[in-house]
């Protein structure tokens, strides 16, 4: 049987992942994935999430089956973290998933078994997992120009469903100012269609209130909204696979069928999802003083990616590529997108060991500090001789 299988294509970032622990050049730089490093290139477990872990620990909690819903107690934390308490917090209802690809992915089904053949609009680029996500769960996908949303949302149709990263933007680094966000709402609210919002970096760009803004203003305005909610980036808990989607409606009563409808889709991909970083988070949020220690270790994670950057565009800037350094100071949260073709990020990688996506995108979070000369002087090379990139 397994001799019919199609050769399936390869995963570019596990692949590029490979690639570098292949490089066995001393000065080689992971910049690949999304995950925060330190100064000393270590991504860390926060202290408040180690302290909750030792609570947990002394408790001995039982492992006993939670539900088809996970833990109840986090997905009441997770709505009113991100929606605040009051306002359209009372009109959501929430169930805990594997993660935020976890959370994707229920919130696709959900979709699927509302409206079949529902459109779901994606930005170009966007974040390489929501295309195939969508459309393992049978969605059609139409994509719109990142750099000028409300222009192809014009064409956004009611009951069509519009995929939009709730800040720090992957892979571009580059978010709508205000305005724009309440002109988005309002075309929503126009037009009829229904925002879905991804949630994997709030804490990441400007502060935790200032990344969620977009979201409570949007589910301030429209009826109906899709929340997909990550805690690996903002709480570390990448390997715990914790995250929650979040369904808002126009009214509790409308949202009678939701949660039973997400336990089924649930059911068949995974049953339930793991307890562990469910509880960790909830442990957090529950107590002031494990909380106020997280919102502390998590303005400083967002301090250090801001440092980095602003210190990559001043090198930039001083080696004379001042164009380049301004379009990167306007980008915000884990990731850049540098001004370089594929051939260029061949380059970086061929010439200087140095590496991220095909598409130009580096992990802003992943780079030591003292790298940071040796990466600006990389891609400034690489800018100055692009006929050498072409060679590769
Ligand atoms: C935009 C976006 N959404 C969702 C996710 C999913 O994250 P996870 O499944 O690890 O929580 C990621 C991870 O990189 C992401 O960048």
């Amino acid at each position: 049987m397994l001799e019919l299988l199609p050769a399936p294509p390869a995963d570019p970032l596990w692949d590029l992942a490979a690639a570098f622990a292949a490089d066995e050049r001393p000065e080689r730089l992971d910049l690949v994935l999304g995950v925060y490093r330190d100064h000393t290139g270590v991504t860390p477990v926060m202290a408040a999430v180690r302290e909750a872990e030792i609570r947990l620990a002394e408790r001995s909690a039982s492992k006993e089956y939670r539900g088809l819903s996970g833990n109840t107690a986090f997905n009441r934390a997770m709505v009113s973290t991100v929606l605040g308490t009051g306002g359209p917090a009372g009109r959501a209802t929430a169930v805990q998933t594997v993660a935020g690809t976890g959370a994707l992915r229920l919130l696709a089904d959900l979709i699927r078994r509302t409206r079949p053949g529902t459109t779901v609009w994606i930005s170009d680029p966007a974040y390489v997992n929501h295309r195939p996500i969508l459309e393992a769960a049978g969605l059609t996908v139409r994509t719109y120009d990142w750099s000028d949303p409300l222009r192809d949302l014009r064409e956004a149709r009611r009951d069509d469903v519009v995929l939009l990263q709730g800040c720090c933007h992957n892979p571009t680094g580059v978010d709508p100012t205000r305005e724009e966000w309440e002109a988005l709402a309002e075309l929503a609210v126009r037009n009829g269609w229904v925002p879905f919002v991804d949630l994997a970096y709030h804490g990441l760009g400007d502060g935790l209130e200032a990344d969620l803004w977009a979201t409570r203003m949007l589910a301030d305005r429209v009826p109906e909204m899709l929340i997909a909610v990550s805690c690996s980036k903002n709480f570390g808990l990448y390997s715990d696979r914790t995250g929650c989607a979040v369904v808002l409606g126009p009214s509790r009563a409308a949202l009678r069928n939701v949660e039973t409808a997400l336990q089924n889709a649930a059911r068949t991909l995974y049953s339930m999802p793991p307890e562990h970083g469910a509880a960790v988070v909830t442990a957090i949020l529950e107590d002031d003083g494990l909380r106020a220690a997280w919102r502390a270790e998590l303005d400083d994670m967002r301090a250090r990616i801001q440092a980095n950057r602003a210190d990559l565009v001043a090198q930039l800037d001083s080696l004379g590529h001042a164009a380049q350094a301004g379009s990167l100071a306007r980008q915000k949260g884990m990731f850049s997108t540098l001004p370089l073709s594929a051939d260029g990020m061949h380059a970086l990688r061929r010439r200087f060991a140095i590496y991220g996506t095909d598409s130009g995108r580096i992990n802003i979070a992943g780079i030591p500090a003292h790298r940071i000369p040796c990466l600006a002087q990389g891609i400034a090379a690489v800018l100055e001789q692009p006929a050498c990139a072409a060679v590769s």
